[in-house]
């Protein structure tokens, strides 16, 4: 039998780069890892790749193959600092707290419970709703909060914000095979930064403790780091929601389980981590060795570039299942591991479980009318996916 669920995922990736579906299928067989011209060491085994990734004395995101030595060259020098190097565990300290499961659930409720509601109100009125253009406006939204952003508060300014992120994570769209960034990419997302982060000194100065900036001050983190972070989550925590909330919402419609989930909101945390693993919407990261180091029998040297396939080594376990459990050799690894593990974890979560809770309040399951996926972007998402609600059942008349 075809899995339908399967199938549509496997759409979604290739669209957006059309060698990843060959280079993830390929990749599984990279266990525990293989050295590939051109790419280096490719990981797709979860153990080596969680050992990799815990293990800062021998890799880091610094060197050539990084995602900090792209920073590096569009923020400064400080990023070797304070992304990787000792400045690194004292700006993780300080902001461990930044975003807990409740603190991240209040956030999302503020700031997009009441276009949710909105949403929820349409479907339930029988209008159709695009969940995945939905989607980049909560994340807008989140971004235009998270960066004290001023905006008309209209969907178009939030897609806005959402497009002009996107535009800065896709500067690192080369990242697989080279980040060193050309003068003219540099010189535009100088200029996005700039744009996007314009508020951020003064609202460092004066936001309150609610905010994510004023919890920063708090916390004692530097105003300079303050603002480099302020561009980390906002490209960190862009395409990636997106693409999570619209690919979990057909995940759950194609693989039929949405009907269970509608009996039982209980089941919606559940629905979140597994339609991460199955989606891993980063679905590589990438390392460069810094010492000479034997991983799982295998000698590499300094210099050498590392690719753990993470979606590989998440999907190894199966198909979307609600009833897979947490699988120890996973864990969480769709949001990484070790030191650079998503700080916006849980705002993820509370985004995604927002958007399940607006499609499964009213308690009729859901049909998709149509799909388009993103065509050359650096995350695999949805351009759109309009969804309607089954017709409300009237009630029985009583006496007939
Ligand atoms: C479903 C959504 C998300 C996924 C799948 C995801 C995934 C990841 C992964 C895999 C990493 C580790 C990268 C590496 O080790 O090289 C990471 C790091 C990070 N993420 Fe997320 N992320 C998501 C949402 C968010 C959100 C919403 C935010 C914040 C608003 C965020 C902020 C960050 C930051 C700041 C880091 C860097 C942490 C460090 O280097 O110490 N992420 N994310």
């Amino acid at each position: 039998m075809i899995d339908r669920a399967a199938l549509h995922e496997w759409r979604v990736i290739g669209a957006a780069r059309p060698a990843l579906p060959l280079l993830l299928t390929a990749g599984r067989l990279a266990t525990p890892l293989r050295k590939v011209p051109k790419l280096g060491w490719v990981v797709a085994d979860p153990v080596t790749a969680r050992a990799i990734l815990n293990d800062p004395a021998h890799f880091n995101l610094l060197g050539e193959g990084g995602v900090g030595h792209m920073w590096s060259q569009l923020l400064g020098d400080w990023v070797n600092e304070v992304f990787d190097g000792p400045g690194h565990h004292s700006l993780r300290s300080r902001t461990r707290d930044l975003f807990t499961e409740e603190s991240a659930t209040r956030l999302a409720e503020r700031v997009v419970g009441p276009r949710l509601a909105e949403a929820g109100a349409d479907l339930t009125a029988g209008r159709t709703v695009d969940v995945a253009d939905l989607a980049r406006v909560l994340v807008g939204r989140i971004v235009a909060d998270l960066l004290h952003l001023r905006t008309p508060g209209t969907d178009a300014a939030y897609r806005e914000i959402f497009a002009t992120g996107e535009e800065l994570a896709t500067l690192a769209m080369n990242a697989s095979t080279s980040t060193h960034l050309a003068p003219s990419a540099l010189a535009r997302g100088r200029e996005i930064v700039a744009r996007l982060t314009v508020n951020v000194p003064d609202a460092f100065r004066t936001a309150p403790p609610t905010t994510v900036l004023g919890r920063c001050r708090e916390l004692g983190v530097e105003q300079l780091h303050a603002e480099g972070l302020s561009t980390l989550l906002m490209v960190a925590g862009t395409e990636t929601a997106a693409s999570a909330m619209a690919r979990i919402v057909a995940l759950l419609h194609d693989s039929g389980t949405q009907h269970r989930v509608l009996d039982d909101q209980d089941l919606i945390p559940e629905a979140v981590r597994e339609g991460l693993r199955v989606t891993t919407p980063a679905a590589a990261i990438g390392r460069s060795v810094t010492a000479d180091v034997t991983v799982a029998g295998r000698r590499l040297r300094a210099g050498e570039r590392v690719l753990i396939l993470t979606h590989a080594a998440n999907n190894r376990a199966g198909g979307f299942s609600l009833d897979r459990g947490y699988l120890p050799e996973q864990r969480q690894l769709w949001f990484g591991a070790g030191r650079h593990l998503c700080l916006g974890a849980p705002l993820a979560r509370a985004e995604i479980g927002g958007m399940l809770r607006m499609l499964t309040g009213p308690g009729r399951p859901w049909s998709i009318r149509g799909r388009r996926y993103r065509r050359r972007v650096l995350i695999p998402s949805y351009e759109s996916l309009p969804v309607t609600l089954a017709p409300a059942r009237l009630p029985a008349l009583s006496g007939t």
